[in-house]
């Protein structure tokens, strides 16, 4: 077992919010994926986290709070329709992008007029920001624990092998369990009149207009989004989609495709759902056995499906 990792008990989360506290990181489990944490008001951790995940750092983070009551720290203004999403989605996986507020510094914020907030649907996520809050905390800024570029880590043993070498003695990886979601919250742009959407996500845009009551504007690609770019998400194995695969390369596919023979079967998810949870784990592991190559046939769905669609077809582009 790694040094870092720890278990989720009352103790261990109280000691890990102290360790947030003092400046070290902390990776930790979200309902989409793991986050690698550090206090929001501290620009010496914040800048661990880039270096610790290679991203350039005029990318901005999200900042994790333990309800929406916080919002107010983090934001000068947010619109009605934004509060609307925020009862109706939090805590859950939903990043609202609004104008921020003079403690969102240019650290967090990668220089820009605004800041991402989000409030996780994660039992262990949500004690660690209560009890860091309690220590005094105001938010936690956490992108995805992978280094910049890969694939987002759904289990603590992936944080483990994706960062273990960059991370130092005080820095925590809490372990709880395997992801629900399995992507990345939908990021919502609230900075404007009507809602609009930087990165689909479980909360789709038919769950965004019916809950607003407004129709959602097309992004502005003005807005710098890391995970817009678009090779991100990918594995080492070259990923293709929509082919027949060829024997000796592995295969992720809805459980009613068949596996071609010699072909390496790596998932046969269910449902579009069942896709999204298992999706980075297959191709995690399509690196674990050194195949080279990956064939993806993306779900269909309107739902998460669009999400799962938009991570593979960045994957695709490769690293
Ligand atoms: O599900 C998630 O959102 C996970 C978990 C850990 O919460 N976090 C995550 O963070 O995916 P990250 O940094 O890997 O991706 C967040 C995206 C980045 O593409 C970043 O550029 C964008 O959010 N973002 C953050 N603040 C922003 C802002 N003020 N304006 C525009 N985009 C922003
Ligand atoms: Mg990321």
């Amino acid at each position: 077992m790694s040094q870092f990792l720890s278990k989720c008990t009352a103790d261990a989360i109280f000691d890990t919010a102290a360790h947030l506290k003092a400046g070290d990181l902390v990776a930790f489990p979200t309902e989409t994926v793991y986050g690698l944490g550090a206090d929001a008001c501290n620009s010496q951790a914040v800048a661990r986290i880039y270096q610790v995940k290679g991203r350039p750092s005029d990318h901005p983070l999200i900042v994790h709070i333990a309800s929406m009551d916080r919002m107010g720290d983090w934001a000068r203004e947010v619109p009605e329709y934004a509060i609307k999403l925020a009862r109706d989605f939090w805590p859950g996986p939903m990043t609202l992008i609004l104008k921020r507020s003079e403690l969102a510094g240019d650290f967090i914020t990668g220089g820009q007029d605004s800041v991402g907030v989000r409030v996780p649907d994660h039992i262990v996520a949500l004690a660690l920001l209560e009890a860091f809050e309690k220590a005094g905390g105001k938010g936690v800024a956490a992108p995805s624990a992978n280094r910049f570029g890969h694939v987002s880590p759904t289990t603590a043993a992936a944080v483990v092998e994706e960062l273990a070498d960059c991370l130092s003695i005080d820095d925590v990886v809490l372990d709880g369990g395997a992801c629900d979601v399995g992507v990345e919250s939908t990021i919502i742009d609230c900075t404007g009149a009507a809602p609009s959407v930087l990165r689909p996500g479980a909360v789709s845009v038919a769950m965004i207009e019916e809950c607003t009551g407004l129709k959602t504007t097309q992004s502005d690609s003005k807005i710098r989004v890391s995970g817009s770019l678009e090779n991100h998400y990918a594995p080492v194995a070259k990923v293709y989609l929509f082919q027949t695969p060829l024997p000796g390369q592995g295969f992720i596919a809805h459980s009613n495709i068949q596996t071609p023979e010699g072909v390496i079967r790596l998932a046969s998810p269910n449902n579009d759902e069942e896709f999204a949870r298992i999706l980075y784990s297959a191709l995690r592991e399509a690196d674990a056995h050194k195949l080279s190559e990956v064939v993806v046939i993306p779900p269909k769905g309107i739902g998460i499906g669009v999400a799962i669609r938009d991570r593979l077809g960045r994957a695709a582009k490769g690293r």
